[in-house]
């Protein structure tokens, strides 16, 4: 069966590591194997379901764009376009909200934690975010999708949206499944949650210099150095969970050896891993670089892109229109 592969980043910053280990570096992955096709959006629609400001939102759609061309992904091998300029995104999935109840929206753990972060935004647009999401997967018909662990309820929403479709109209969806990468579950720098946009403090940028890395590191919780690996502190694992992803196992075991013998400078080792995230982002940051003096070629890229995945998206919403009785 040929193998389609979709993803997309909302348009709320500069790209951070978790965003990097949990989605980009799936993407990459992905993208290398010349017999899958593979589509990467801005999921700048998805970025008006929580509080937003316009200017932002215009500026960092653009941004993600060119984080992803400076991480590697490349037009000439996948599709990269803004959501917003493929207009079929939204129709779908109003045709797919005719499948789902409400209550098994609500229930979601994730508009839940939403609902709790922004209470005066408990708006219908959050309520859609899964279906919109599961119409960004199942235009392309795509079965595999690199994202966090953290995506995982979205990814559960598509396949019922999938088999519900398929029963109901007799459409072929496939059941798309969460392509997993090492880092799909990053620590945030603060000892609890995950790294997040939104969280100051918890994230490091692709963008950060190796001071403003070792800025951030120095700031992370840790103790006193010494102790017993199964009583570590949360805080503490997250460490040294990042010096595993970005210098190694070998290296984490020989900080754990410290720990529970002569113990670990911390002073040290944040520098050391502030050295290795910068060596890993020093090719980013140079090709950002070199993007950002040419911006005809990112708004070629984006154009091309669009007229690339509406060609894909257009004929399935048609065949979904056609089986539901709207053709
Ligand atoms: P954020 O939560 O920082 O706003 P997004 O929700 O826009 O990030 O996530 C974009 C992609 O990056 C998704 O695939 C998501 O699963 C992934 N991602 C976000 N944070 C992390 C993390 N801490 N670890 C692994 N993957 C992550
Ligand atoms: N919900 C995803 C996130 O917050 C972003 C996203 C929107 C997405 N549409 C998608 C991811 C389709 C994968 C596939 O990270």
């Amino acid at each position: 069966m040929k193998q389609t592969v979709l993803s997309g980043i909302r348009a709320t910053g500069r790209l951070h590591l978790g965003n990097y280990l949990g989605a980009v570096k799936g993407m990459l992955a992905l993208q290398e194997d010349s017999t899958i096709d593979t589509f990467f959006m801005v999921a700048d629609v998805h970025t008006i379901t929580t509080p937003y400001d316009i200017d932002e939102l215009k500026l960092n759609r653009r941004e993600v764009i060119i984080d992803y061309l400076a991480a590697g992904l490349d037009p000439e091998r996948s599709t990269l376009f803004l959501q917003s300029m493929v207009g079929e995104h939204l129709e779908l999935s109003f045709l797919f909200s005719s499948v789902m109840s409400i209550a098994r929206m609500q229930h979601l753990p994730t508009f839940k934690d939403k609902v709790k972060q922004y209470p005066d935004h408990a708006t219908m647009a959050l309520l859609n975010y899964p279906l919109l999401m599961a119409s960004d997967i199942l235009l392309y018909k795509a079965n595999l999708v690199p994202v966090g662990i953290d995506q995982e309820p979205h990814i559960e929403i598509a396949r019922q949206v999938a088999r519900k479709m398929n029963e109901a109209y007799g459409t072929d969806f496939p059941e798309p499944t969460r392509f997993a990468t090492k880092g799909e579950y990053v620590p945030s720098l603060q000892g609890s949650g995950k790294m997040s946009k939104s969280v100051a403090g918890s994230f490091i940028s692709l963008t950060d210099s190796e001071a403003e890395i070792l800025e951030r590191l120095k700031a992370a919780p840790t103790d006193d150095g010494k102790g017993n690996l199964q009583t570590m502190p949360q805080g503490v694992k997250n460490i040294l969970q990042f010096v595993e992803l970005f210098s190694g196992a070998e290296k984490r075991a020989e900080y754990e050896a410290q720990y529970e013998g002569a113990g670990i400078r911390y002073g040290d080792l944040k520098k050391e891993l502030a050295a290795s995230i910068a060596a890993e982002l020093k090719p980013l940051q140079a090709k950002r670089a070199e993007l950002m003096v040419n911006p005809k070629y990112i708004d070629d890229v984006i154009a091309t892109g669009a007229t690339k995945a509406q060609a894909v998206a257009s004929r399935t919403l048609d065949e979904v229109k056609e089986k539901m009785g709207l053709g």
